[in-house]
């Protein structure tokens, strides 16, 4: 019997295809997948240091692995972003890790899971190779995320994701055509094109060219991205939500606050009015959404106020809010003493404020859709591998699910398999997603012969939704 890994992956979506990068490197060295972390010979922890909560639940895991390594002997390796940002911390607390690598050296665990050490340093454009997704991993998906670019040459006072990630580097256009042929080939009929910054995406064309690249590959149905900084907004963005069909109509463009003063704060380079002018732009069945950031240093209760008075007016579709979190060797932490910490108890009260807000307008906007069609593209269903995760709020009645034009998880009763685009007439929402009965199948997926090899990944999304 070889030898097996599992990973356990925190964080983004970014962080999601490193691991899938890095169990494709393990495949390639003979390793292979297990089903949990007490078969496995490797665990490997992909982390997210975007919030100290991310921090606690990492160091929280590495306890119970440690408690495995003492019984089975396992190896223990950290990557992602705690891993390339705080080592000497990491290794300091966590003694017992036998290995460490930063995200630009995916390619490298199954060296370091033999040789043990530490890999963090970033490599600039010159040296760096994007790896090459295997399409194999997505065989029997509906959706794929591939990568477009990393890193973020932004210096947001709040983040850390500069410091983790190194700066920004675009991946050849071509390449990434060639990626999503490759995926298509298997099955895949909807890409997200994924970079910290992706819409200021460089690599030999502008983001928007890619965008109509991408969509010219036959039998690619939904285009999607994530995540984009306003500032990189261009009119010929706005332009390929007008007319290029495959591309999906919804935006998650994070505006972090309504008041100009925080904004100026945070450094986010724009004011409120610039992004209403922005977002004016794009056409109206664009579904907007965004991440606010509540309890920032110095936030003022007028600040709140008018962080509120524009979310009120702004009609955001969906908001991921997030509790201020100190991070090291960000700007803000360089000025919590000057700009002063908001309390605890205060902070939460503005986040509670936002999150009703934003609730009450989400329940709202899916109860509108009870009674009318909407565009599925199925992700789980009758011919559902079966070892695939469900969404939150799945009722084991429902036969499918999948997810509107607009990004809103659909539950639906119906026979349609992974891959088909349907029709489904709603019958009840919910805040979290639309249930309803399949009405016709728009374009049916052809069968992917084999079945979907074992990916040894568990997800515990932190950020980004
Ligand atoms: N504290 C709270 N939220 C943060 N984010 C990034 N850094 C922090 C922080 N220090 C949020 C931002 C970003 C999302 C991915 O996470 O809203 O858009
Ligand atoms: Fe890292 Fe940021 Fe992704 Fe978290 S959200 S995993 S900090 S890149």
């Amino acid at each position: 019997m070889g030898r097996s890994y599992f990973i356990h992956t925190f964080g983004c979506q970014m962080n999601e295809s490193d691991s899938q990068r890095m169990g494709e490197a393990l495949s390639r060295a003979g390793w292979s997948a297990a089903g949990a972390a007490e078969a496995a010979d490797l665990v490997l922890v992909n982390t997210c240091s975007i919030r100290e909560k991310a921090e606690d639940k990492l160091f929280s895991a590495l306890g119970r692995y440690r408690l495995l390594k003492s019984q089975r002997g396992l190896k223990i390796g950290v990557a992602g972003c705690v891993a390339s940002s705080q080592t000497e911390r990491l290794l300091a607390r966590a003694p017992f890790v036998d290995f460490v690598l930063g995200p630009d050296h995916l390619d490298k665990v199954p060296e370091l899971a033999d040789r043990g050490g530490v890999e963090t340093d970033f490599l600039d454009t010159e040296q760096y190779l994007f790896p090459q997704a295997d399409p194999e991993t997505s065989r029997g998906r509906a959706t794929a995320f591939v990568t477009a670019m990393k890193g973020c040459d932004n210096v947001c006072s709040f983040c850390v994701v500069p410091y983790t990630r190194g700066r920004e580097v675009s991946r050849p256009y071509a390449e990434v055509v060639r990626e999503i042929a490759s995926l298509v080939a298997v099955g895949v009929r909807e890409v997200t094109l994924i970079g910290q910054n992706v819409n200021s995406y460089a690599g030999g064309c502008t983001f928007a060219e890619l965008i109509r690249r991408v969509a010219s590959v036959p039998g690619l149905l939904r285009i999607r991205f994530t995540t984009s900084h306003p500032m990189d907004l261009s009119p010929e963005l706005v332009r390929c939500f007008h007319d290029v069909p495959q591309l999906m109509p919804h935006f998650h463009l994070p505006v972090q606050h309504g008041a100009d003063t925080v904004l100026q704060r945070m450094r986010r380079k724009y004011t409120i009015g610039e992004y209403q002018k922005r977002i004016g732009a794009l056409p109206e069945h664009v579904a907007l959404t965004s991440d606010i950031i509540c309890g920032f240093p110095g936030e003022t209760d007028e600040e709140h106020a008018e962080n509120i008075a524009f979310l009120s007016r702004t009609p955001y579709d969906n908001l991921f809010s997030f509790l201020y979190s100190p991070r090291p060797h960000t700007g803000a932490i360089l000025k919590l003493a000057e700009w002063g910490e908001v309390p605890r108890e205060t902070a939460l009260r503005r986040l509670d404020e936002v999150q009703k807000l934003q609730q009450a307008r989400t329940l709202r906007r899916h109860l509108d859709r009870v009674g009318s069609e909407v565009e599925v593209l199925v992700e789980g269903g009758a011919g559902f591998a079966g070892d695939g995760r469900s969404p939150k709020g799945r009722s084991s009645d429902a036969h499918g699910f999948g997810r509107s034009r607009e990004n809103w998880t659909v539950h639906f009763e119906g026979d349609a398999n992974v891959g088909d685009l349907i029709e489904v007439r709603v019958q009840s929402a919910s805040l979290v997603a639309l249930r309803g009965a399949q009405t016709k199948v728009l374009d049916r997926a052809e069968a992917t012969a084999a079945p979907r090899r074992r990916l040894a990944v568990v997800n515990a999304p932190e950020c980004c939704g």
